[in-house]
């Protein structure tokens, strides 16, 4: 079967000649990578493969007049965001070699010098494989046969392939080079008789196709035809066309890194007014096997590591960690410890990263933002999370009771989750997907609080849609509610989100297409018609008004003409992140048009309105709680985060002990509302109880 090699790495989906490029071609099955070397002005070998520098980056120039240095500062344009930079050889080298040896992946290294007569680049070329002990997986070749003739004079133990467009021209100069394979175009297999004259491999390649950013255009190379012109090899731009995923693949993982911040070698925690560092703010997590390999030599970095254990305090308190991280530091930063050699992750951590420039300059946010070009992060797949044991009983009856339930709507129903770098949310996750999948729910309501918002707006953004993710993998509709930390307010930050930027963070490519939003607003409503059910939506604090808490005059007015406007008959639920009433509310007594809020949904309450609005519920104030008092419903969930800290709590409000690794880790409803029967029945999954409401 013909074998396939990728054409300058996976270069239809990501640039051409970069380590993203490559590092994407080794998720796949294949014989192995071409690509195309050049030298620098300073004699560095780098992979690109134009003489100049002009298409495929920002530059302008020939690669031969760049040192490695000025080269490494010019940009690559990829999807995503991701910008790459022309990786050294070195680099090359360095991210394949576990390839190579594991899985015996060849590397054809293309010397381009048919152009520029790059001198001694035989030589360092060969000389650099050796170092890196890759001599056994390197296919040389060239258009230029006196190289490749010299290469085989240097080490004739190397393989090497004579490139020319038509075969007959390979086989021509296949003896005079001493090549061991013939690599000529796909489309100039001229030589019927071939194997009367040869019995060299053939390498078919085909330079015609698109590169990236362009659409792959034309039809798949037919294999099995190929073979009977004798090709044993195929080099395409596109090998996941041919060739299936390779398991156990190690995956780059974003890093974020902020300009003029450093680690605190006391703590682990950040500190900002260091001009000369850049760090990390999120911790992340690092699995076993993990790497951290630096990109750009112009940097060094230094590694914090964290464990598992959360500082009690988080828990047991209010309080928010200004680092966003339940994690407890391992004490080992260390300012003396910035070095440029490839970091292991050991074992299991969580962990934050500092760079530092090797020239002790002040580091611009320009450079802080193109975090990818400097350093890689590759951890291994995650694997799906498995069912803990200490949640198995509650899904199995959660998923029991909700699979009772008929003729009703059913909604995965979650506040104040307060998402931090831990390992708890992932449990939520867990537990959520395997009631969804005993017991298929209708969409998810999540009422606000999806971040402590404690880090900066970016970072803050960054988390926020990690967690959204997660729960629009469940694969049904779900609702946003904002709440009072998703703008990345809290804690004296100075640059919150505005809120176009919060809105998009929160809704876009989130929100249901089918909910009904008016353009710049957070208000709006989703409908559920086979149950006559409208579902509102509120916006209740705002950091840019007085008082922060409460309604906007025009969202009212929004509510009025939204119930107004709803089918006859049919049943509506409101969902606040804050309570509506000053005396649910500890925070703060004066809430913008709360009352009024309350009043207007009672309105919507009587015999002589055309719905029915159900109840109003709401998250914040992390407990549990059902006022029936005010003429409708008012329904207070506990937080999804594991806080125990019953004080500063509305009175009749329920607070529920908290434990780690115990059922009680948990708490997150499923809600089942009736309409027919105008009941909302709240199933608890974890901390307190299963609740019934009459409306
Ligand atoms: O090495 C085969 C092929 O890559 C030669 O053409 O232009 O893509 O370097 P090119
Ligand atoms: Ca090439």
């Amino acid at each position: 079967m013909v074998r396939v090699w990728a054409h300058r790495g996976c270069c239809t989906r990501y640039p051409e000649n970069t380590l993203l490029a490559f590092e994407e071609a080794c998720r796949y099955d294949i014989a192995g990578i071409e690509l195309d070397i050049q030298l620098t002005a300073d004699g560095e070998l780098v992979v690109i493969h134009d003489e100049w520098v002009n298409r495929t980056t920002d530059g302008r120039g020939m690669v031969k007049d760049f040192t490695l240095e000025q080269l490494k500062a010019l940009r690559i344009a990829g999807p995503e965001g991701w910008t790459e930079q022309i990786p050294t050889m070195a680099e090359v080298f360095d991210l394949l070699a576990p390839v190579c040896r594991e899985r015996g992946l060849l590397i054809n290294i293309e010397l381009k010098n048919s152009n520029v007569p790059y001198e001694g680049m035989e030589e360092k070329i060969l000389a650099l494989a050796a170092e890196k002990g890759l001599s056994d997986y390197i296919v040389y070749s060239s258009f230029n046969p006196d190289s490749v003739r010299r290469i085989k004079q240097l080490d004739p133990t190397v393989q090497t392939g004579i490139l020319a467009s038509k075969l007959t021209d390979c086989c021509g100069l296949e003896a005079s080079t001493q090549a061991d394979a013939l690599h000529c175009n796909v489309d100039y297999l001229d030589e019927d008789k071939l194997r009367y004259w040869t019995q060299a491999p053939i390498r078919a390649w085909n330079s015609a196709e698109p590169f990236y950013p362009y659409p792959p255009r034309g039809t798949p190379y037919d294999l099995a035809e190929l073979e009977k012109h004798f090709v044993t090899d195929i080099i395409v731009n596109q090998p996941e066309l041919y060739c299936p995923l390779y398991e156990n693949k190690n995956k780059r993982q974003p890093l974020f890194l902020q300009a003029e911040t450093a680690i605190d070698m006391r703590n682990g925690g950040y500190g900002t007014g260091h001009p000369a560092r850049m760090t990390t703010l999120i911790v992340s997590r690092a699995p076993a096997g993990s790497t951290l390999t630096l990109l750009d030599r112009r940097y060094a970095f230094a590694v914090a590591t964290y464990n598992d254990a959360v500082p009690p305090e988080l828990i047991y308190s209010y309080s928010y960690d200004r680092d966003a991280a339940w994690v407890t530091y391992n004490r080992d930063y260390d300012e003396a410890n910035f070095s440029q050699e490839t970091y292991t992750f050991e074992k299991d951590c969580f962990f934050r990263v500092c760079l530092r420039r090797l020239d002790g300059k002040d580091i611009p946010a320009s450079e802080a933002a193109r975090a990818d070009g400097i350093l890689r992060f590759l951890a291994p797949e995650q694997a799906t999370a498995k069912v803990r044991r200490c949640f198995a009983y509650e899904i199995a009856n959660t998923a029991w009771k909700v699979r009772a339930a008929t003729g009703c709507v059913k909604l995965a129903l979650m506040a104040d989750s307060h998402y931090t770098t831990n390992s708890f949310w992932r449990d939520t996750v867990t537990n959520l997907t395997a009631v969804n999948h005993k017991a298929p729910l209708d969409g998810v309501v999540h009422l606000g609080d999806l971040t402590d918002g404690v880090l900066p707006a970016r970072e803050t953004a960054i988390m926020t849609r990690r967690c959204l993710q997660d729960l629009q993998a469940l694969g049904k509709p779900l609702l946003v509610v904002p709440g009072n930390h998703d703008s990345a307010y809290f804690s004296g930050n100075r640059n919150p989100m505005t809120p176009e930027q919060e809105q998009d963070v929160l809704y876009k490519d989130v929100l249901p297409p089918s909910a009904v939003r008016q353009p710049d607003t957070f208000w709006y409503y989703y409908d559920v018609p086979e149950h006559n059910l409208r579902m509102l939506v509120l916006f209740s604090h705002d950091y840019r008004a007085n008082p922060r808490y409460g309604y906007p005059d025009e969202e009212l007015t929004w509510v009025r003409q939204t119930l107004e406007a709803t089918p006859a008959g049919w049943r509506v639920l409101v969902f606040s992140h804050c309570p509506a009433l000053p005396e649910m509310h500890y925070w703060s007594k004066d809430i913008r048009n709360g009352t009024k809020l309350v009043e207007l949904l009672v309105e919507y309450r009587g015999s002589q309105a055309n719905c029915k609005v159900l109840a109003l519920i709401h998250g914040h104030n992390h407990c549990d709680q059902v006022d029936t008092n005010h003429g409708i419903p008012i329904v207070s969930i506990g937080c999804a985060k594991m806080e125990y800290f019953p004080d500063k709590k509305p009175d009749n409000s329920v607070t529920s002990p908290r434990l780690q690794n115990h059922v009680t880790q948990e708490l997150w409803d499923v809600l089942l509302v009736n309409t027919k029967k105008d009941t909302l029945q709240f199933v608890r999954f974890g901390a307190g109880k299963d609740r019934t409401v009459q409306c």
